[in-house]
C-alpha cells in the first residue's frame, strides 16, 4: 500500500483505539448477538435512510461470518457485519450495516470497524460499494483498490446487482481488497467457463 496512506491509516486507527480506551469502549469480535439486540439493529437499518434494511433473519445469516461490535456496559455502541454473496461456489463478502452511536461519532470509530473487518477478510474476496467520497478515501486508507465494472465478471455483476446498486458508476464506486484484485482475472475466467 502507498506508505503515506498507510501512515495516515495507522495514525487514525491509533487515535480511535485511544478514544475507545479513554471512554471505556471495548472492541469485540463475535458470532453471537441476542435476538433483542438484533431486533434493534434491524429497526435501525430500516429507519436510517443511509442504511440498507436488514431483517433479523438477514442479520442472523451475516452473523455466521462474525461481526465486530463496540461495547460499553453490555450495550452496543457500534457495529459492522459482513454480507456473504455466493457466486457459483465462491464467496464474495461485502461490508454491511456499519453504524456508530451518535455520542461517539467523528472519532474514527467507523473507520476502526472497517479496518477490523478488512483485516479479518484479507484471504477472502472483499468488496465495498459506496457513494460517499469519505468512504472512498477510507477504502484507500484501508488498502482497497478501485475497480470499474468492466473489471468484474458479468456473473459476479449479476449476483451483486441484486443489491440494487450496480451498473451505476456515476453514483457508486467499487473497491476490492488486494486479495480480490490479485485473483480477479483468474476468478473471471473460472466464472466465464460456467456460462
Ligand atoms: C457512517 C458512520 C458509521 C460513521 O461513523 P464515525 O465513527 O463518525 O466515522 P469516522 O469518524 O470514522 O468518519 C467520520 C466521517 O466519515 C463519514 N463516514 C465514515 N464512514 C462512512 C460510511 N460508511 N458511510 C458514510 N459516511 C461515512 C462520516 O459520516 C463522517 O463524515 P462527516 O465528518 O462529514 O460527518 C456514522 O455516521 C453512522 O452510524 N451513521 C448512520 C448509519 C450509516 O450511515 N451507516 C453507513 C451506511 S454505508
Amino acid at each position: 500500500m502507498n506508505s503515506i496512506l498507510n501512515i495516515e491509516k495507522n495514525t487514525v486507527v491509533d487515535k480511535a483505539n485511544a478514544f475507545c480506551k479513554a471512554n471505556g469502549l471495548e472492541l469485540v469480535f463475535t458470532y453471537e448477538i441476542s435476538k433483542a439486540d438484533l431486533q434493534i439493529i434491524s429497526e435501525r437499518t430500516k429507519n436510517l435512510p443511509a442504511m440498507y434494511h436488514a431483517s433479523v433473519g438477514m442479520l442472523l445469516d451475516r452473523l455466521k461470518n462474525g461481526c465486530f461490535l463496540i461495547m460499553k456496559n453490555g450495550e452496543i455502541y457500534g457495529h459492522i457485519f459482513a454480507h456473504r454473496h455466493t457466486i457459483e461456489k465462491h464467496s464474495v463478502y461485502e461490508r454491511s450495516s456499519l453504524w456508530i452511536h451518535k455520542t461517539y461519532r467523528n472519532h474514527n470509530l467507523g473507520l476502526l470497524l472497517m479496518d477490523c473487518l478488512t483485516k479479518k477478510f484479507t484471504k477472502d474476496f472483499l468488496i465495498s460499494i459506496a457513494q460517499e467520497p469519505t468512504v472512498h478515501h477510507n477504502n484507500e486508507l484501508l488498502g482497497m483498490k478501485f475497480i470499474t465494472l468492466k473489471d468484474l465478471s458479468p456473473v459476479l455483476i449479476e449476483t451483486l446487482e441484486k443489491l440494487g446498486k450496480l451498473r451505476d458508476e456515476y453514483k457508486y464506486k467499487y473497491y476490492v481488497n488486494p486479495y480480490f484484485e490479485s485473483k480477479i482475472n483468474q476468478f473471471n475466467k473460472v466464472l466465464k467457463n460456467k456460462i
